[in-house]
């Protein structure tokens, strides 16, 4: 047998614990001032009926329920003392499941539940119905209503969430209605029987020695408002009561009224025995509930002398349930079960008092419970909260309050769930087409995450589609055809129509926009549209004023010339093409280009979280990314640990958003986003021109010397386009074999603006204060002097670069000390030996004219004097010639390597000859060169790689 426990109580400090609670309570909604909530059911109107007995006040119930209607019930129903809330009901006669939402609680906390029903004829059918009630998920009671009496059903729990779900469900026995509905809260020490998965159902609670029928207990003198029934039988038992106060100890796990306790009975016999019964009421689901019993003691009278009151507890004649009890003067003690007890189908208690007693056995009042399981979990807390905000934000009226997935036949109509044991229910379909739902679409939905299929189709949906839904990891089917959608697809859901993850219908949404090169952002809210629009007379205003000074700025005095304006970087992330410079076919063709505005999250789906690093450097690393359409893309994300490269970031965006050549490496959008600023370029498969000349190239294969030459025609053509193809001519100040890409046909573009500037003639002072930057191996020994950047500090490096094709070398050689390429290529040639210099792994293969062209070309770019120096349209003059000579040259055709002649082209031979003395100053000067730059430049680090590839 289970024992028993019995408790000694005073409770000072209840009242004044539960005063605490309520005020913390208070100030949520739904609650009263008490932390109480009291729902007349089927009141209409918005104002409360207040109860005659507690003063308590009673909601009507149109703000905890959206389903079923109000009645009354029939007037011969109506007795004079029958109390307000039973004049009306809520039928429920659509949907199998009808719930409250009582909410605004205190998840773990326990609560008293108490549903009141009276049927009264409300329907007129004059027949009362069955059916079931349910404490959130869990089955609570069936209800069997009578037209007489008041059912009243109570249960205690555990509510898990900050709001619970009272639901009646029909079970084909009747239409349920309610007439009340009460909450109130306990302390967790209270009913310690009650736990997160175990409750209690009430089957009495009665409180002995009162006589009259009437005399209930309840609130205010129970503070938790539980109701004390009258057990009256003054025939059996005679009555005792006492005037003084029954404490209750601070740790009373029932707390136990006062005015309950005052009263006890015991048997008129002395020698006779208090007796009582009930009878197993098997539940559906429960043919044997499991009965907990607490009765409570507390003696009334001081006894005399010797006088003792000692008494056994018997259960069923056999099991002692407690012997040889003497209750405390005025102090409330309880006795009660801890587990359920044995199963009887008759449950028959005895009081008796001991042999020693000379007294006979009280009692003052005593409870009946029994178990039943709340181990069922609602449905996913996240989801309930993201389908209610639905439902709230569509005014959808099915009936949808109640846990959304309970069992699968009584889930929200258009609702599918899954179930899992012991883990909350996830929603993981829903069907909403045909609803009529108008506005956008929920940002809501994007929080169901379990959601497999969403199904918005025929309804009347505008604006545009979020972006977050992508973000739902088992998203298989999105339906949204026949709406009124505008805007684009997110390119974070195209990714995953893509990748096959998603299927999207988006059909018959007459403003959405499907092909995202011609998609015109979406207007007014259409916060989520991803394709940038351009601002473009605006903003070339701030650009010219930021990046080109010395341009006038529109309207405004020469007053404004001296004020540095610094950059704000939104300012300068979102601005547009500026004055294009006239003439290039390549630039009208990629006129209209938009530069996409990347969220850090799309760059996230985009890298498949920054996987695969393509390249390094000083401003964080460049990844690997595939746009939505599939699109390889490289990625330069700034480190958020840099301070470094802000400016060289905002700079490059500015230069590739507003300039645009087939030799230059394009810009596809950029990130701003929070501390996250990142560049999104083609993907140039073949790397740097530095790898590919030191044959680390993607295929592994060496260049040959026509490609080197188109190479060099190509990167020749792109800084041509930077210097005379823009206004005012923009300087690039970096120009190196890394700093040019290949893409997979090999074609070269010029990357990495980083550390560019435009050049004016009109007023050098400008951009004469810059620190000399540049890299090791490049910078123009005339610029090192004088500071003063010109295009020609570009044409310089460039030369570099061509010596580097030539050669195959590398801008500094160790030879066997560190010497610059340039005064490695003159001491050799000085000696007119060209093959000296020629990369000898081309094997000869190279028309030797061409070569010695190209080398000529590299030399005077490189010459001291940067008036001396060619243009970069020179350059690229000359260098096609070079690249037609080498297609007039057959390899084997006997020209091979033997046809150079010094005199073949006296031009050349003149230019190099001429050039021969600034190249002996030139090559005193770089002697020490690369050792000054590495001390002295002070340079940012930089990206060697740039934006590259794999
Ligand atoms: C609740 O109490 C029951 C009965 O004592 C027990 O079996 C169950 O494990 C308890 N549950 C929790 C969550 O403590
Ligand atoms: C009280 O009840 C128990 C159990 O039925 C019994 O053994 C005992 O004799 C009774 N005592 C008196 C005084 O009747
Ligand atoms: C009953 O009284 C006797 C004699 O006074 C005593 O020995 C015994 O312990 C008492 N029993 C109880 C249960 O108090
Ligand atoms: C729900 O389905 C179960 C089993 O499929 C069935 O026993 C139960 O009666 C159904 N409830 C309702 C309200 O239809
Ligand atoms: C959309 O709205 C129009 C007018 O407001 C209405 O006629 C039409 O039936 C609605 N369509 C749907 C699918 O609800």
């Amino acid at each position: 047998m289970t024992m028993p426990k019995r408790m000694v109580a005073v409770s000072w400090s209840m009242l004044l614990c539960l005063a605490a609670a309520a005020a913390v309570l208070k100030a949520r909604a739904q609650l009263d001032s008490i932390g109480f909530i009291s729902i007349d059911c089927g009141l209409p109107g918005t104002a409360n009926s207040v109860d005659d007995a507690t003063k308590l006040s009673y909601a009507p119930d149109a703000a905890f329920t959206d389903a079923g209607s109000n009645h009354n019930i029939s007037v011969e129903y109506i007795t004079p003392t029958l109390a307000k809330r039973y004049l009306n009901v809520r039928s429920f006669p659509d949907g199998a499941r009808s719930c409250y939402m009582l909410r605004s609680l205190v998840p773990g906390l326990k609560y008293t539940l108490r549903a009141e029903f009276k049927y009264g004829n409300y329907d007129g059918l004059n027949r009362p119905p069955v059916f079931d009630l349910y404490a959130g998920v869990n089955f609570w009671s069936r209800v069997n209503a009578s037209s007489q009496k008041v059912v009243v059903l109570e249960a205690i729990v555990v509510v898990p969430e900050d709001y619970v779900h009272v639901c009646l469900v029909n079970t084909g026995s009747g239409t349920p209605f309610i007439s009340a509905l009460e909450l109130r809260p306990l302390k967790s020490s209270l009913y310690p029987q009650v736990n997160a998965t175990q409750g209690l159902v009430l089957l009495s609670r009665r409180n002995f020695g009162p006589t009259d029928d009437a005399d209930i207990v309840r609130y205010p003198d129970d503070p938790h408002d539980r109701v004390w029934l009258p057990f009256v039988n003054t025939a059996r038992w005679e009555a005792i009561s006492t005037s003084n106060k029954v404490r209750n100890l601070d740790d009373s796990e029932f707390a136990a009224p006062s005015k309950v306790m005052q009263t006890a009975i015991t048997p008129r016999n002395a020698s006779g025995r208090i007796e009582f019964f009930w009878l197993s009421e098997p539940q559906p689901g429960d043919p044997t509930p499991g009965y907990i019993v607490i009765l409570h003691f507390s003696e009334l009278q001081l006894l005399a002398g010797n006088a003792v009151r000692q008494q056994h507890l018997v259960l069923n004649d056999d099991l002692r349930f407690w012997s040889d009890y003497t209750p405390p003067y005025l102090l409330s003690d309880t006795i009660y079960s801890m587990k359920p007890l044995p199963r009887f189908s008759r449950y028959n208690f005895s009081i008796n008092a001991t042999a020693n007693s000379t007294m006979p056995p009280i009692i003052n009042a005593g409870e009946i419970f029994f178990v039943f399981s709340t181990a069922n979990v609602g449905t996913d807390y996240s989801d309930v909260s993201a389908i209610t905000a639905i439902k709230a934000k569509y005014r959808v009226k099915k009936n949808w309050a109640r846990d959304p997935c309970v069992t699968n036949n009584l889930t929200w109509d258009g609702l599918t769930c899954s179930y899992a044991n012991s883990n909350p229910s996830r929603i993981t379909r829903i069907n909403m087409s045909f609803s009529g739902l108008d506005g956008d679409i929920s940002s809501s939905f994007a929080n169901l995450k379990a959601i497999q299929y969403l199904d918005l189709s025929y309804n009347n949906l505008t604006g545009s589609i979020p972006d977050a839904l992508s973000q739902l990891p088992s998203l298989l089917v999105l339906d949204l055809t026949n709406n009124q959608l505008s805007g684009s697809i997110p390119p974070s859901l195209l990714k995953r129509i893509q990748d096959g993850s998603l299927n999207i219908r988006y059909g018959n949404n007459p403003n959405l926009c499907t092909n995202a090169a011609s998609c015109k952002p979406a207007k007014g809210r259409n916060k989520l549209a991803v394709y940038v629009a351009v601002p473009v007379v605006l903003v070339v205003v701030i650009v010219s004023a930021l990046v080109f000074p010395f341009l006038r700025r529109k309207k405004q005095g020469s007053t404004s010339t001296n004020i540095t304006m610094r950059p704000q970087i939104e300012t300068m992330m979102s601005y547009a093409p500026a004055t294009l410079p006239p003439g290039d076919a390549h630039t009208q063709s990629s006129l209209h280009l938009e530069n996409r505005k990347f969220t850090y999250k799309e760059l996230e789906m985009i890298t498949n979280n920054f996987q695969r690093v393509l390249g390094r450097g000083g401003f964080g690393e460049v990844y690997n990314g595939f746009l939505e359409d599939g699109t390889q893309v490289a990625i330069k994300l700034r480190s958020q640990f840099s301070n470094q490269g802000v400016k060289e970031f905002l700079i490059e965006a500015q230069i590739l958003t507003r300039i645009h050549h087939k030799n230059l490496v394009s810009m596809i959008g950029y990130c701003k986003d929070g501390q996250y600023m990142a560049l999104v370029y083609e993907y140039m498969s073949e790397g740097t021109l530095q790898e590919q000349i030191a044959g680390n190239g993607r295929n592994g294969k060496l260049l040959t010397w026509k490609q080197r030459l188109r190479i060099a025609v190509d990167s020749a053509q792109g800084l041509e386009y930077l210097h005379k193809g823009c206004n005012p001519p923009l300087i690039h100040r970096d120009v190196k074999s890394t700093n040019i890409l290949l893409n997979a046909k090999l074609e070269a573009k010029i990357a990495d603006f980083g550390l560019s500037k435009a050049f004016n003639r009109d007023n050098e002072a400008h951009v004469s204060t810059n620190a000399l930057v540049g890299t090791p191996g490049y910078v123009d020994p005339e610029y090192q002097t004088t500071l003063q950047p010109t295009t020609k500090n570009d044409v310089y490096s460039f030369g570099v670069v061509l010596l580097e094709l030539v050669t195959g070398r590398q801008a500094i050689l160790c030879d066997p000390e560190p010497t610059s390429i340039i005064q490695w290529v003159r001491r050799r040639l000085a000696r007119g030996n060209i093959e000296a210099v020629v990369d000898k792994r081309m094997r000869g293969e190279y028309d030797v004219n061409s070569v010695w062209k190209v080398a000529d070309i590299a030399l005077k770019c490189t010459v001291q004097a940067s008036t001396q120096r060619p243009t970069m349209i020179d350059v690229v003059a000359q260098l096609q010639e070079c690249l037609e000579l080498e297609e007039g040259h057959r390899i084997g055709d006997g020209t091979r390597g033997s046809f150079y002649s010094g005199s073949s082209n006296s031009d050349l031979n003149l230019g190099y000859n001429a050039h021969a003395a600034d190249s002996q100053s030139t090559d005193v000067s770089q002697t020490n060169t690369p050792f000054e730059m590495e001390h002295n430049f002070g340079k940012v680090p930089r990206m060697d790689r740039g934006p590259v590839a794999r």
